[in-house]
């Protein structure tokens, strides 16, 4: 990525997603500065890595050292850690850009959340070195990423999957009319391919082992590919490393759940739809986003089951930073209004 002279000097706002999978960092002028696995690794109370390197540490880590994932189901349940998390992808910006800086920070959120979790939020921010800090909701700054017409007198409906919530926000206006948001996502897929292989092949298999199942043969509903994925685990009979042989259709069943919830809280969402907006929806269909948008099949089972257009977002992952840091211009104005006598 080249950055521009002056964005370099100037670039003080950051626009933050830190999702309960991964953190990406926007800066002003800059655009997406980083993208890592939301996880932390300790030892001593040490950072001894962050992002990526921490997550291949993921269950298979010494006594001495310990693997957190301090942001659950999109709020920050290791206040400590996530602020460790953050300081240090901060400072591995500074160093690329060979800068210190306190910036404006304006961190995303996922919309149902309490007034003790949103300060959370921000004491993280603060305490990793934010000057001031602004929150916004993912699913506004998603849609602002998707490119959605949202300052129009027309509803537009997003619905974003993340690692840990599933959020179906309905937005007009510049302004949010109302949003369904449930506490699952990708990390409960996972789950369930762990109790799956666990229940019908007695293997005992980690997370990151479940999530490339997912990745691998993961579909919203059982295809004609027929596609099969070597899972090595532990034998829960005798203990023993073992690999067994999982079918595409075996993974298909064991996300149908997670799947029923996902339609379910977009289907709640539309019942409470004024019939305006609802004529919006209906002219203008859904976009999906987050990295459960990409689940194969999800955007024709929701086709299918809502009878709405379903459309993939043109930026799924990093859609809501990107969203932020277009919002980070009117920060500035903001503070000048603020300012202004
Ligand atoms: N191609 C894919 N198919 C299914 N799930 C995916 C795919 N790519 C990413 N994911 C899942 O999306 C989730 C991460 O999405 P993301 O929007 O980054 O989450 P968050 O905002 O909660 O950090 C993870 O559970 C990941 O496994
Ligand atoms: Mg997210």
């Amino acid at each position: 990525m080249v950055l521009p002279l002056l964005s370099r000097l100037f670039a003080t706002d950051l626009a933050i997603d830190l999702g309960t999978s991964n953190t990406r960092i926007v800066a002003r002028g800059a655009g997406l500065v980083l993208d890592e696995p939301s996880v932390v690794a300790m030892r001593d109370n040490e950072v001894l890595a962050a992002g990526r390197e921490a997550k291949a540490m993921l269950g298979r880590e010494p006594g001495a050292v310990t693997v957190v994932r301090p942001v659950a189901n999109g709020v920050i349940a290791e206040p400590d850690f996530a602020q460790k998390m953050l300081t240090h992808f901060l400072a591995r910006i500074e160093r690329r850009w060979l800068t210190h800086w306190r910036p404006q920070i304006l961190m995303t959120t996922p919309s149902g959340i309490t007034q003790v979790e949103r300060r959370a939020v921000r004491d993280v921010a603060l305490g990793a070195g934010a000057r001031e800090v602004y929150l916004v909701t993912e699913p506004f700054a998603a849609a602002i990423g998707a490119g959605m017409p949202i300052q129009e007198a027309r509803g537009s409906l997003i619905v974003t999957v993340g690692g840990g919530t599933t959020e179906t926000a309905l937005l007009s206006l510049a302004g949010m009319v109302h949003c369904e948001s449930v506490r699952s996502g990708g990390s409960d897929m996972d789950d369930a391919i762990i109790q799956w292989v666990r229940k019908h092949h007695s293997l005992l298999i980690g997370l990151r082992q479940a999530e490339a199942i997912k990745l691998a043969l993961g579909s919203a509903r059982p295809t004609s590919a027929d596609r099969q994925f070597e899972v090595k685990g532990r034998g829960l009979i005798d203990g023993l490393p073992r690999i067994v042989v999982l079918s595409d259709d075996e993974v298909a069943e064991a996300l149908r759940d997670s799947v029923v919830a996902i339609v379910e809280s977009v289907r709640a969402c539309l019942e409470r739809t004024p019939p305006e907006l609802a004529a919006d929806i209906a002219e203008h269909g859904i976009v999906i986003a987050g990295g459960g948008a990409l689940l194969h099949g999800l955007d024709d089972l929701l086709r299918d089951e809502i009878g709405l257009a379903v459309t993939v977002s043109s930026e799924p992952v990093n859609g809501a930073a990107l969203g932020a840091g277009k919002m980070l211009d009117g920060l500035e104005m903001l503070r000048r209004v603020a300012a202004s006598p």
